[in-house]
């Protein structure tokens, strides 16, 4: 039998403050569960798909693992990215604070940054802890499966794809990142940094 995932309702932030409810139901209930549900078609295929005919330009196995990466990812850093919205937590603690200024220079430096990456790329804008350096950096992607760093750990997601905040803010990329940045869940992005700081320590 093929893996099967499910929708996580539970991750379906509420009342946000300056992100619609209307802008959250298009993005969950359309986009995120339209990744989950062609992540399930694409391994439901891939069970019985003719591996002997495996080809670099074109075959249909490529084309199922190529577009399994598109929508894995797209299930996943959409979970990351409604799970770190909230309309309260939206403090962050000293620790975490701590641990952006030694990584980045100044909070400030960070988020000046931060909101770069989500002005130059096409998808995403993530705060991650790299494995392979054993810090914290941000990264962007213009797709799901296009630009992510291999040991990167998402910590924080903000999703830029014009689905985002096309429905509250028309083409104004800016303003919904400032609307985002109000909305951080902290206390998640800080378990999730002290998991990352427990796997680099593990993986040493
Ligand atoms: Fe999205």
């Amino acid at each position: 039998m093929s893996e099967k995932i499910e929708a996580k309702e539970n991750l379906k932030p509420k009342e946000l403050k300056n992100i619609s409810s209307k802008q959250v139901e298009y993005h969950f209930d359309t986009h995120y569960k339209g990744y989950v549900t062609k992540i399930n078609e694409i391994w439901g295929k891939l069970e019985n798909a003719d591996r002997s005919k495996a080809n670099q330009n074109y075959s249909d196995f490529r084309e199922l693992k190529v577009e399994e990466s598109f929508n894995l990812m797209g299930v996943v850093l959409h979970e990351y990215y409604f799970e770190n919205l909230s309309s309260t937590e939206n403090k962050i603690s000293e620790n975490m604070k701590k641990a952006i200024i030694n990584d980045f220079g100044s909070f400030e430096k960070w988020l000046e940054d931060f909101k770069a990456v989500g002005t130059a790329f096409r998808g995403w804008s993530i705060l991650a802890f790299d494995l392979n350096i054993g810090k914290l950096r941000n990264y962007g992607a213009d797709a799901h499966n296009m630009y992510g760093i291999w040991n990167a750990i998402p910590v924080l997601v903000l999703d830029v794809y014009e689905h985002a905040y096309y429905t509250d803010f028309g083409p104004k990329r800016a303003p919904y990142m400032d609307a985002f940045i109000n909305n951080i869940n902290w206390s998640v992005v800080e378990k999730r940094y002290t998991k990352s700081l427990n796997a680099y320590a593990a993986l040493k």
